[in-house]
């Protein structure tokens, strides 16, 4: 049984981890042993199993005793901790949620529903890096990675619809925050079923743009609002965000040599914890829409595809209705007028799990395979 080294399970994403393994009864097939940057010595979580009180998370002399480390704890955290660990020699696998590692040569990015056969040949050349990849990119692969897996692809580009979640857990707060306080403002022409629509608009944009608007965590309004920008400016325009989409794709793939260009603009809207993104897509030829919808479908168990009718759309392709689940719909599947080998794709998926925690979950599954 692996010695599995558990950090920053409390915090957002590490608890949506606890909560998958718990679900999956995975902790029966390890020896678990959780950390914490600041509670030491106090008790670990209630695991259904005994576990030792929880282990200083900067101690490396407790750390080069697992076999396996997972950590949702943060980039900083990994920058501190993992270089030293392997210098002392430590030769176990890591597992990790932060971006820090992502891109280096020995990190394989982590999303075995798409790319199994990249981590097999990985841990068959004794690499022991394995990282989740960006949320946006892991949920676009979930839907639509069996076009690239097919090499039916030319370039893609995906304009995302992303969650207050991606950018952390008092972006959540703050957004229903905003939300209250709109209709806070206009609470009493909204009881009132005659008054002026305008003027209920009026009085909520100027809540809206108000100095004691909530925007202290996303830095201008969300709710009622969209942010067009995520992450930090790159030096060719794009932000980090936009940059990763090609970058972690090609690298998850095993294709960063013949990368497909992959590139839109990354937006931040008022959803809690799913990610969307509408795709066009430039095929290599021309596929019959039955056909890429029969490859999507089939590429993996998570994957669903909607018909492109107005009814199931609404019903089926929406945050409100995959937030909580792994499903990941597809759907808006369709030629567009540009020719033949264009298509519109519109995907979903919730950015905690498929786009965080499930990946590394599974990881830590493969390891024991
Ligand atoms: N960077 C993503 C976002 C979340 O801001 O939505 C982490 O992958």
């Amino acid at each position: 049984m692996k010695r599995v080294g558990l950090i920053g399970w409390r915090g957002m994403v590490g608890s949506v981890l606890m909560q998958r393994m718990q679900e999956e009864n995975d902790f029966a097939n390890i020896e678990p042993v959780f950390f914490s940057t600041s509670q030491a010595g106090q008790a670990a979580p209630d695991v259904g199993k005994d576990v030792p009180p929880l282990q200083d998370a900067k101690d490396l002399d407790v750390l080069k005793t697992m076999d396996v480390i997972i950590t949702c704890q943060g980039g900083d955290y990994t920058s501190e901790v993992f270089g030293p660990l392997r210098k002392s020699g430590w030769q176990g696998y890591w597992i990790d949620a932060a971006s820090s590692l992502r891109m280096e040569q020995e990190s394989v990015i982590v999303l075995d529903p798409v790319n199994r056969k990249v981590i097999d040949q990985a841990l068959d050349a004794g690499r022991k890096d394995f990282i989740g990849g960006n949320c946006t990119v892991s949920l676009m692969l979930m839907g639509m990675g069996a076009l690239l897996e097919q090499d039916l692809v030319e370039w893609v580009s995906p304009m995302t619809y992303q969650a207050a979640s991606g950018a952390g857990a008092q972006n959540m707060r703050e957004l229903i925050q905003q939300m209250g306080a709109l209709r806070d403002s206009v609470a009493d022409l909204m009881n009132d079923p005659a008054s002026a629509i305008l003027e209920i608009d009026r009085q909520v944009s100027e809540a809206m743009r108000h100095a004691d608007f909530p925007i202290e965590n996303f830095g201008a309004a969300l709710g009622g609002s969209l942010i067009p920008w995520i992450d930090r400016k790159m030096d060719n325009g794009q932000s980090r965000e936009e940059w990763k989409a090609q970058a972690e794709t090609n690298k998850i793939l095993g294709r960063s040599d013949k990368p497909i260009p992959i590139d839109g603009i990354c937006v931040r809207i008022g959803a809690m914890r799913s990610h969307s993104q509408a795709m066009t897509i430039k095929l290599r030829k021309d596929v019959p829409v039955a056909d890429i919808e029969g490859i999507l479908a089939q590429s993996n168990e998570w994957v669903k595809v909607i018909p492109n009718e107005k009814e199931a759309t609404v019903r089926e392709l929406t945050p409100a209705k995959v937030t909580g689940t792994l499903s990941v719909p597809i759907g808006r599947i369709r030629k567009l007028n540009m020719g033949p080998e264009y298509i519109s794709a519109f995907t979903v998926g919730d950015q905690l799990l498929w786009g965080a925690a499930e990946p590394l979950r599974r990881m830590l599954g493969i390891l024991q395979e």
